[in-house]
This record gives C-alpha cells, sequence and structure tokens, in this order.
C-alpha cells in the first residue's frame, strides 16, 4: 500500500506570533532579501552564516533545522557539495515551497514539511550534522526543549551539532536596551532563551563534548556539539 507523508499542522505560537513573518505570502518576498537580513543581524549575518557553515564539510549528510531568509540554505548545499546531502525541513509550507524555488539547480538539496517538535519528524542517529540558525529564540520554552532533544537525538556517533542563535549579551552592551525592546514588542520568546543553557534541555547533552562562542559583545552565540563516536 502506498504511503502517504504526514503533513505536521503549523503549530499555534507561530501563527499566532509570527504570521507576519513566515506565512504571510505578501510580506515574503520582501523579507526573504540579504539586505533586510543583514539590517535585522545589525551587518553580522554573513559572518554569523559563514561561522555556522564552515563546521560543515563536504560529503555530508546535513539537517538544517527550519528555513531562513537570505542565502543560507544555498550556503549549507554548497559547503556538503554534490557528494553530500542537505535535508531542509520547516513546519510552514510556504517557506518549503520557497527554499525549494532557492535551492534551484542543486541537486543535493532537498526540503520537506514537517514539525522539529514533534517526535517523529527527524530519524535517530540519521545525519552526520545539524545546524540549527536562529529558531530556538521564536520557539516557546516547552517546544524549544522538544526540539534540541528531538535535533541532539539525529545526530549520529561522531557527527556534529551546530546551533547559532542570540544570547545575553555584556551590560555594556550599546544595543541591549534596543533589543529588549525588539524582543518585547516582536520575539516574546527571545528573552528566554537568552540565559539558556541550551544542551541541558535534553537528556542526550551528556553523549556530546560542547564549545560555546560568542559574537558582537555576546549578542549572538554559537554553540558546537560534537557526539562522542
Ligand atoms: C529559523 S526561524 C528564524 C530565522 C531567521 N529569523 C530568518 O531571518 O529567517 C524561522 C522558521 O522557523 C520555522 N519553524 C518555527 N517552528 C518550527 C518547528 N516547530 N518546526 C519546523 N520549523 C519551524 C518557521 O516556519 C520559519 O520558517
Amino acid at each position: 500500500m502506498p504511503t502517504v507523508p504526514r503533513v505536521s499542522a503549523v503549530p499555534l505560537y507561530l501563527s499566532r506570533t509570527y504570521h507576519w513573518a513566515y506565512l504571510d505570502r505578501r510580506t515574503l518576498p520582501w523579507l526573504d532579501r540579504s539586505l533586510v537580513v543583514s539590517a535585522i543581524l545589525w551587518g553580522n549575518a554573513g559572518r554569523l552564516m559563514q561561522a555556522a557553515a564552515e563546521e560543515f564539510q563536504a560529503g555530508q549528510r546535513l539537517l538544517q533545522a527550519a528555513c531562513v531568509y537570505g542565502p543560507f540554505s544555498r550556503m549549507l548545499a554548497e559547503q556538503v557539495g554534490g557528494e553530500g546531502d542537505l535535508e531542509v525541513i520547516d513546519v510552514a509550507p510556504i517557506q518549503v515551497a520557497n527554499v525549494r524555488r532557492k535551492l534551484d539547480g542543486l541537486p543535493q538539496a532537498q526540503a520537506r514539511q514537517g514539525d522539529l517538535a514533534a517526535p517523529d519528524t527527524v530519524d535517530a542517529a540519521a545525519y552526520d550534522a545539524v545546524c540549527c540558525f536562529f529558531l530556538l529564540h521564536e520557539v516557546p520554552p516547552i517546544e524549544r526543549a522538544c526540539i534540541v532533544h528531538n535535533l541532539l537525538g539525529a545526530v549520529r556517533p561522531g557527527g556534529k551539532i551546530v546551533f547559532v542563535d542570540y544570547h545575553r549579551t555584556h551590560p555594556w552592551h550599546p544595543l541591549r536596551p534596543i533589543m529588549a525592546q525588539v524582543f518585547r514588542w516582536l520575539e516574546p520568546f527571545a528573552d528566554s532563551l537568552l540565559d539558556t543553557d541550551i544542551p541541558a534541555l535534553s537528556a542526550h547533552s551528556g553523549d556530546f563534548e560542547w564549545k560555546k562562542t560568542t559574537l558582537f559583545g555576546g549578542l549572538y552565540q554559537k554553540l558546537v556539539g560534537v557526539r562522542r563516536g
């Protein structure tokens, strides 16, 4: 009997909070521009994308957890190369269609719809590497813990996971009050990420060696975990 692909519902936190940003076909073409992405990240988009992409290698099977505006998915597909395999999973069908368009001409890259907080969206130990770029701050704490747990479980022994996201700035950071307002108005779940120890969200974390670096006065973090082989 043919199997019917399972379609996850768009979570309420996404439709209620971020409809304007990710689910509206009128705003999507305006937001998915390098200039906008660069402005949102205070000119650091290229540097942050590069810092994530350089963690991966040609030939790897790489999972990108959720779509990202700008050229990031193409960068990852080019990093794993023709011998590798990039899979992008996003819960919003409009985002899956958009990233498929952006990945046109790169046969090593595919995208599919799925809820990364659900236990059966990604197979255990199926990937050499997983990249989670600016997803966790847009997700409420319970779903965030589920996503971290599922993504850690998806890394094969010897494989790697990379999180890039917001972080608590140094107290003197000139953007600290501005970012506090941005989070208050537009990103209601972000503040709860800033002091969170991401590995502590999952019981799998003890299987990994962790290294965290911060960038731009502590506003951003890159957290790399390597699963013991
Ligand atoms: C990666 S985050 C934010 C990225 C960044 N702010 C940018 O400029 O694109 C946005 C994506 O996460 C997706 N997303 C949110 N919750 C998800 C979940 N539980 N499973 C899969 N995708 C999810 C949304 O549909 C959206 O496309």
